[in-house]
């Protein structure tokens, strides 16, 4: 069996998950609840009830190649279309380097499955924290002090998970600077969830690869559909990569996509996600809970100054209210809480953990 899978940790996500019991607050969870444009959907059906269900080319088919590159302001020859964006961070890193010699920077707090995925390749993987003192802002000095000359790839998203923050302008422009020749992955899957008054700056770097995809804007993450936008001189790798793994993304998911995108509707939850934000802060400021603003997405920080997993597990069995701790994304000390679902669940649940870190506060005090 292949050692690098075998030894690659277990997802804490899903350790607990696996103990949620029925009637818990769920504030673990990853991925919208919100139903998705069933226009877009019927619109899939009724393309293929004329066009048939067979495969795309390999890339993807050119009209929807096109679109995702208006979309991502690039030529539509730079655009692969992945199952899910998962799948074009796989691709991303599978094609640009090399893993007897490369090695991946990924900023945190992160999303885990970057280094994971670097391991699973054979890639060597360093990690660079940003301040929790400063709440995790972004800063391209940290991340450049980190660089080595084998560091051939950084990865970060903007908006992030888990800490909600968006790449500022300047700093993203900092960061480009100092790259060089080297790639970076950004992840903008939570690009269309963001809450500051313009869109997520994006990175103007030769060597950006842009991820992104429907799953979190548009409540789709069981359609698997994603996209890749990578410069033309890796294209033919992508090309080749993709056939081998998958062939294609789906046709179905492929022209629902197509569908959201001509029609400029990626964006169309962010207004019920910004009254769902003023929803928590309310709650969190009424509270003594030291938390990090969310810019984008929908999960917040909110810190318990003590080892993660112990206290998400006293928090599930203490108040049964499901949380990640921050450890699995490199925010030790910290919890993440997703507030993508109801309103008065997520308030409901912020009273608990309001209550539980009042009486453990007391405890260990
Ligand atoms: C930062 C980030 N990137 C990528 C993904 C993968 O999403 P999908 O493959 O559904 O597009 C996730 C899912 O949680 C995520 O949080």
């Amino acid at each position: 069996m292949n050692p690098r899978l075998t030894t690659l940790e277990p997802s804490l996500i899903r350790e607990l998950n696996a103990r949620k019991r029925p009637g818990d607050l769920d504030l673990g969870l990853g991925e919208p609840v919100l139903p998705p444009d069933p226009a877009a959907l019927d619109a899939g059906l009724r393309w293929m009830a004329e066009n048939g269900c067979r495969y795309s080319p390999n890339l993807g088919f050119p009209e929807v190649r096109a679109a995702v590159g208006t979309y991502l302001e690039r030529p539509a020859d730079e655009v692969c279309l992945t199952n899910g964006s998962q799948q074009a961070l796989h691709l991303a890193m599978v094609t640009a380097l090399d893993p007897e010699r490369d090695e991946v920077l990924v900023i945190e707090p992160g999303y885990p499955a970057y280094a994971k995925i670097a391991q699973m390749l054979g890639l060597a993987v360093r990690t660079v924290g940003l301040d929790p003192e400063r709440h995790f802002a972004p800063r391209a000095d940290r991340v450049l002090g980190a660089l080595r000359p084998q560091t051939r790839l950084v990865v970060l998203a903007s908006p992030n998970n888990p800490s909600a923050r968006i790449w500022p302008a300047a700093e993203l422009e900092k960061l480009c600077a100092g790259l060089d020749d080297r790639w970076l992955v950004f992840d903008e899957v939570y690009r269309e969830l963001y809450y500051t008054p313009e869109p997520p700056p994006r990175p103007v770097h030769a060597r950006a690869l842009l991820v992104g995809g429907l799953s979190k804007c548009a409540s789709l993450t069981g359609l698997r559909i994603g996209w890749l936008g990578a410069p033309a001189e890796l294209m033919p790798l992508v090309l080749r990569a993709h056939q081998l793994i998958t062939t294609a993304a789906s046709t179905y998911a492929q022209r629902v996509a197509l569908e959201i995108l001509t029609h400029g509707h990626a964006g169309d939850q962010r207004r019920i996600y910004r009254q769902r934000l003023g929803n928590l802060l309310e709650a969190l400021r009424a509270s003594a809970l030291e938390f990090v603003e969310p810019e984008g997405a929908f999960y917040c920080l909110v810190r318990v100054g003590r080892p993660s997993l112990p206290a998400a597990l006293e928090l599930l069995e203490a108040k049964r209210v499901v949380t990640v701790p921050g450890v699995a994304f490199g925010a030790e000390g910290w919890l993440r809480l997703s507030w993508a679902g109801p309103p008065q669940e997520v308030r409901e649940g912020v009273a608990r953990l309001t209550e539980w870190s009042t009486t453990a506060d007391r405890r260990s005090g």
